[in-house]
């Protein structure tokens, strides 16, 4: 296996990021230290994924200090720039929680902060460890199936969507640990290519059999019978069970739910909110318009179309038939499964 990817890292002085908008061309890190850098990286998606980038934003509370330092800020200029940091992107309910959760320490200095911003990092390395046991499990035990598994996944949930190892990802890398995935079909996830960029880089890093199909393709993939079950991540999951994830996302869940093949969500608790009741009350990112409407810098649409860019969409509870958290398997609308009639 190759070495384990760091998206996220702490370096003495700053943070050190992969350059994610770079890959799979390029693996270059970026050196990021003060707060405006910060917060373009995670606009920009330099580091992106909702865990990565509750794990930036942990440390962006250090960066807020230390440039706080430097430049003579009062606290409240510090608690300022800590605020532009959470407010970055508006869906990930981990960015919130983890800068929340280090601001918290910011009375006790320096050391404290960082103490807690490794902390997050640690422990969502570990709860996703956790995670890809737990949903391995219940997908070897609940679809009943004695072969290797074809897994459906969309947008990149892997080690560089997270502090490592992954979360949807992280379960597919254990079914491959353990010699019990075939295939994994990953949808590119337009527009901006998380999974044929990012998902298909880590997979082939390491060695994971794999087809890259167009968004378009994955329902009737679904439906022809070509997968065991789909797996993704979240960026908010609502108190009701609703969950906010890359856009793309519901149309793989109802086209689960039609085939009466499992869909599963896989995401540490840091992703649950349960201070959001639905999923209409999740904030929705809206990017720009030329993410769609051009091509690698060059306009594919006509000159007069705008472009509707939302970044998420939102999976009713319904849809979902289990929820992998780092402490099991819960599931939601579950129903008659082929592990039933095994059992
Ligand atoms: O816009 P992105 O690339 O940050 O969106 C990422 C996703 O939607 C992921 O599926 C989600 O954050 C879970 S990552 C473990």
């Amino acid at each position: 296996m190759s070495k384990e990817v760091r998206a996220v890292d702490w370096t003495g002085s700053g943070l050190t990021l992969i350059d994610q908008t770079q890959l799979p061309h390029r693996t270059v890190t970026t050196h990021v230290q003060d707060v405006d850098a910060l917060v373009d990286a995670i606009r920009r998606l330099v580091v992106r994924g909702a865990p990565a980038i509750g794990a930036a934003g942990a440390y962006g509370v250090a960066l807020a200090l230390l440039q706080g330092r430097r430049e003579g800020w009062s606290d409240d200029e510090i608690r300022a720039a800590v605020a532009r940091v959470r407010d970055a992107r508006p869906t990930a309910v981990n960015l919130m929680v983890c800068v929340d959760r280090v601001a918290h320490r910011l009375p006790e200095g320096l050391d404290a902060v960082l103490a807690e911003a490794a902390a997050v990092q640690r422990e969502d390395i570990e709860a996703n460890h956790a995670m890809g046991r737990h949903g391995a499990d219940w997908l070897l035990e609940r679809t009943g199936l004695d072969r290797p598994l074809r897994i459906l996944t969309h947008c990149n949930t892997g080690a560089l969507a997270t502090a490592g190892w992954g979360t949807a990802l992280g379960v597919i890398r254990e079914l491959h640990a353990r010699g019990r995935l075939e295939v994994v079909y990953a949808d590119e996830t337009r527009p901006l290519l998380q999974g044929s960029r990012l998902t298909a880089w880590e997979l082939a890093q390491e060695g994971i059999p794999h087809y890259i199909q167009v968004d378009g393709a994955a329902a009737g993939t679904v439906l022809r019978g070509h997968v065991d079950a789909a797996i993704v991540g979240a960026d908010r999951i609502a108190a009701n069970g609703d969950t906010a994830n890359k856009v793309g996302t519901v149309g793989v869940a109802l086209a689960c739910a039609d085939a009466g093949v499992p869909f599963l969500v896989a995401a540490p608790t840091t992703t649950v909110d349960l201070a959001t009741a639905t999923g209409d009350d999740i904030t929705i990112e809206l990017r720009a318009e030329d993410e769609v409407l051009e091509w690698a810098g060059v306009r594919t649409a006509p000159a007069a179309s705008r472009g509707h860019n939302p970044a998420f969409d939102v999976t009713p509870g319904r849809l979902i038939t289990a929820l992998v958290t780092e402490h099991g398997v819960l599931e939601v609308s579950a129903g008659q499964l082929p592990g039933d009639q095994a059992a």
